[in-house]
């Protein structure tokens, strides 16, 4: 597969006299895609139904003729002014009642019918225009669902939806819903908070204590299908007139709508990345970390994603936004050391991407990301990042391709998990993400490559070794096929903790078929209270008090279990550090025959089915293993 290069541009918001050139210069740095239109609907129907595509025509036409390929996004995020008097309750309104106004982005409720029909009519208007448009090559649809905070909405349109959603799966006799069904589901006798009607149910934000934690996942799972289904009438749209592949650009570490399920009704999963905002603003690690690395940033946050969406992609994966130089958004900005937007698209193509895209072209004078950048500065003089992506595009002439392979381990992701880790954490700052992310990491350093799977995958052959940590809920088809599995399996902790209702099971979990374990106690713990582990590493927040006759595969400094083992499976009732998870990844792949090594710091490695890429986070060069990998730099080496 030929990997290629590509960028994100505005022509609207740039004298149309400057497209040609820009069109021109694209084409000379070596990019393949230029992504246009998701923020244009004000400018394609400046007032409601006044339609102004022809500004779009001659863009299209002035990029395709430079030779670039463009990819349509339709324009659903930003809907425009005179949207929002037309339809004053289409607002997403936030957990407090409030609506959240006109003035920046993604303001809209997935669930209000009339935006709805907006979005439909205006994508079946770009659809039916471009649908055969030989330039465009692909299509984005809306932009960064769940950026912002922006899945879960309480409107008035959310809360009829959500009626509807639980009449049809609580169904009773005939049409109906059985309200009789969902209280016992719920619980609801708890509080003495039984429903007569499907018409009672309101949406779980302002209680005065917490709201039943099986109405918050129920409304979860609710708000994460009207994401999937917002997405799917574009999809459907847009299939019925064009035949070019069509992707939805995921943010990273978003994860409240099932990005899995989304996934399937999409031809490529592509995700945003901006790795030194990430590290300021969302990755879990110390200041001294964030410190160290705060201009090469962490090293398995983007990869962790990059596997995550080519999950998602079901193999076929973009990056449509890779950061270029400083960003505008997170608490600090710090700009790339020299070298890394290069390793960072390097990165990305050794994990499977088809095609990375810069984020942007050029640098905005006006408006909110004026401190972003772009390739070129706003005087379209080049900016740092433009010699590195002209580096990759040379390089990419000349490489060999990259050819991808399954790896020996998977790790199973669940959205399902997440909600309910958050819904009932148990400990201060505890989440699933974090807890799986922990888990990755230990994998990485131990210099292996990862496949990360769909809970929904019911065939795991030619894994060796399978990491299931935290499915709170574990579907009992998924049960079947690991145990159908001869992997060594790692489960745990929390695994198979609650049934689909979010009730403790009885018997009680985890009900692992052949590990006969129970956990009988559980308790969270104060972030200074960590238990260290007897031959190193900690248990931290969490852990579980096992009663089992399986053999002790790792205990706590006083001697209490920690981890379980029985022939392939390993139990693991506790939240570890990343030098817990090394330790039991290292005896879980001496027994699987895999292969480890303890990387230095700052260094990553991937293998694909020929090479085996080395990838240097540090300002010096590293001795490895034989090889040398330059400072912020990439090493591509044929596997013997
Ligand atoms: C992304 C978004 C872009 C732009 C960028 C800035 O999340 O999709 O439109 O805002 O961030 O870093």
């Amino acid at each position: 597969m030929k990997r290629t290069l590509g960028t994100c541009y505005y022509p609207e918001h740039w004298p149309e006299n400057l497209w040609k050139t820009d069109a021109k210069r694209m084409a000379e740095l070596g990019l393949t895609w230029v992504r246009i239109g998701e923020f244009a609907w004000s400018k394609l129907e400046p007032t409601s139904g006044d339609l102004r595509f022809e500004w779009l025509d001659r863009a299209i036409d002035i990029l395709g003729q430079a030779g670039l390929q463009v990819v349509l996004g339709t324009p659903t995020a930003t809907p425009p002014r005179w949207m929002v008097d037309k339809h004053p309750d289409m607002l997403a309104v936030d957990a407090n009642g409030n609506p959240r106004k006109f003035g920046s982005r993604r303001h809209y409720c997935f669930s209000h019918q009339g935006y709805r029909q907006e979005c439909a009519r205006i994508v079946t208007m770009l659809a039916e225009r471009y649908g055969s448009n030989p330039y465009v090559a692909a299509w984005q649809t809306d932009n960064e669902y769940g950026c912002h905070d922006t899945t879960v909405s309480y409107s008035y349109a959310a809360r009829q939806a959500f009626r509807g959603w639980l009449r049809s799966k609580y169904q009773g006799q005939g049409n109906d819903g059985d309200i009789d069904a969902l209280n016992a589901a719920w619980g609801n006798v708890f509080w003495s908070m039984d429903y007569s009607s499907f018409d009672q149910i309101d949406l779980p934000n302002l209680t005065v204590t917490e709201p039943n934690p099986a109405h918050v996942l129920d409304f979860r799972r609710f708000s994460s299908d009207q994401v999937v289904s917002f997405n799917k009438l574009q999809v459907d749209i847009i299939r019925s007139y064009s035949k070019a592949p069509i992707a939805h650009n995921y943010m990273g570490g978003v994860t409240d709508f099932d990005h899995f399920k989304l996934g399937n009704d999409l031809d490529i999963a592509s995700w945003d990345t901006y790795p030194i905002g990430f590290l300021e603003d969302r990755v879990q690690t110390s200041d001294d970390r964030r410190l160290t690395y705060m201009r090469q940033v962490d090293q398995d946050y983007q990869a962790f994603h990059h596997d995550l969406y080519r999950a998602v992609g079901k193999g076929r994966w973009w990056i449509m936004e890779q950061q270029p130089g400083p960003v505008n958004w997170a608490p600090y900005n710090p700009a790339p050391l020299p070298g890394m937007v290069r390793l960072w698209t390097w990165e990305a193509f050794a994990h499977g991407a088809e095609a990375v895209c810069y984020f942007r072209w050029r640098q905005a004078p006006m408006a909110q990301e004026q401190m972003h950048a772009g390739i070129l500065r706003p005087d379209s003089a080049p900016a740092e990042a433009y010699d590195e992506a002209a580096e990759v595009a040379r390089e990419l002439a000349d490489a060999s391709e990259v050819a991808q392979c399954q790896s020996n381990i998977a790790l199973v992701f669940d959205y399902d998990a997440d909600w309910s880790w958050a819904i009932q954490p148990h400990a201060k700052g505890l989440t699933y993400l974090n807890v799986v992310f922990e888990a990755y990491r230990a994998l990485r350093k131990l210099g292996l490559s990862i496949d990360i799977v769909p809970s929904t995958c019911r065939d795991f052959t030619g894994y060796r070794v399978i990491a299931v940590p935290g499915v709170m809920h574990l579907p009992e088809e998924l049960s079947q096929a690991l145990s159908a599995s001869s992997a060594q399996i790692v489960y745990g902790p929390r695994t198979a903790a609650r049934d689909a209702n979010f009730n403790i099971p009885n018997p009680l979990p985890p009900a692992i078929e052949g590990l006969s374990a129970t956990v009988s106690r559980v308790e969270s713990l104060r972030p200074d209270a960590a238990i260290p582990l007897q031959g190193g590493g900690v248990l931290h927040s969490y852990r579980e008090h096992l009663i089992s006759e399986a053999s002790v595969d790792l205990r706590d400094e006083n001697g209490t279990p920690v981890a379980l083992r029985k022939d392939n499976i390993r139990y693991l009732g506790a939240v570890l550090d990343v030098a817990g998870w090394i330790r039991i990844f290292q005896s879980v792949c001496a027994t699987a025959q895999i292969e480890t090594m303890v990387l230095p710091q700052g260094i990553r490695t991937r293998t694909t089915a020929s090479e085996r890429f080395w990838f240097n986070h540090l300002s010096v060069d590293v001795h490895f293993n034989g090889a040398t990998i330059p400072a912020a730099g990439v090493l591509r080496e044929p596997l013997a």
